[in-house]
């Protein structure tokens, strides 16, 4: 499979991955959990780098949802702990090739040492105009629109919104992706079918790409291989074939 054979018009602005599998992968391996995120780094390093070289604009990556709260104490301290590390690791070099990293989710729920070293990396990246490198952290989509909600029905009540004005563009400019524009596509990993609540809102046209190969094992070529998938498919966004035809 190579890069050669995709259109390069045609690659999605903004590329959403739940990186499933980790524990999996670990697990197989005869190792531990943790093992599996670890190496879980390494196929993000590779993805992000594919991602700069097609110039897509927006890479979403689900990194810890708020459901991941419910994993055993031990498991979710160490995903914090190679958070943090890693975001103190790659940043330099993120940096060099113009990424911007940038954050969705809960952020206050996250321990201090996550937020500094976000909060760093967000300043020292902020200027880049290269590709957008944003995690999901502590995130899902429904905590989001009900955070939103709140925001809107506040605005309601202080009598600085009339409810009748309130549109989809409304919501959307509530939700923690105002500034970016809806997924084209979604990827998941690990052969689960379903969105364990991710980008809930912004998904409604997006188009899902599902692969049994787990996490670490994702590559350039995995990549490659959504992509042209991605580019078969035909968008009517509700329409008949003949009217996408006629542009
Ligand atoms: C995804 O891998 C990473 C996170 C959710 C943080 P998992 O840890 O869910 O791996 P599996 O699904 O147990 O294999
Ligand atoms: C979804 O994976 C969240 C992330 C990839 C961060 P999970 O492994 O937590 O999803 P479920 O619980 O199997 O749906
Ligand atoms: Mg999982």
């Amino acid at each position: 499979m190579s890069a050669v054979q995709l259109d390069l018009n045609n690659i999605p602005k903004h590329i959403a991955i739940i990186m499933d599998g980790n524990g999996r992968w670990a697990k197989s391996n005869g190792k531990a959990r943790i093992y599996g995120h670890h190496a879980g780094v390494e196929a993000v390093r590779k993805v992000v780098e594919t991602c700069t070289e097609l110039g897509v604009q927006y890479l979403t990556l689900y990194a810890f949802s708020t459901e991941n709260w419910k994993r055993p104490e031990a498991e979710v301290n160490a995903l914090m702990e190679l958070l943090v590390r890693t975001i103190r690791k790659e940043t330099p070099e993120l940096d060099k090739n113009n990424v911007r990293i940038g954050m969705i989710g809960d952020g206050h729920s996250l321990p201090k040492a996550c937020i500094d070293e976000l909060e760093e990396a967000k300043k020292m990246t902020s200027a880049n105009t290269g590709l957008n490198l944003i995690l999901a952290l502590s995130y899902s989509g429904r905590w989001e629109i009900t955070h939103a909600v709140q925001q809107i029905a506040q605005k309601v009540q202080s009598g600085e919104l009339n409810p009748a004005d309130i549109s989809e563009k409304t919501i959307s400019a509530y939700l923690n992706t105002s500034a970016i524009p809806d997924p084209e596509l979604l990827i998941r990993t690990s052969g689960e079918y379903r969105l364990s609540n991710f980008l809930l809102w912004q998904s409604a046209y997006t188009e899902y790409y599902f692969t049994e190969t787990l996490w670490p094992d994702f590559d350039k070529n995995e990549l490659v291989k959504a992509l042209l998938d991605y580019q078969k498919r035909e968008r009517r966004f509700g329409k008949t074939t003949e009217q996408i035809k006629v542009r």
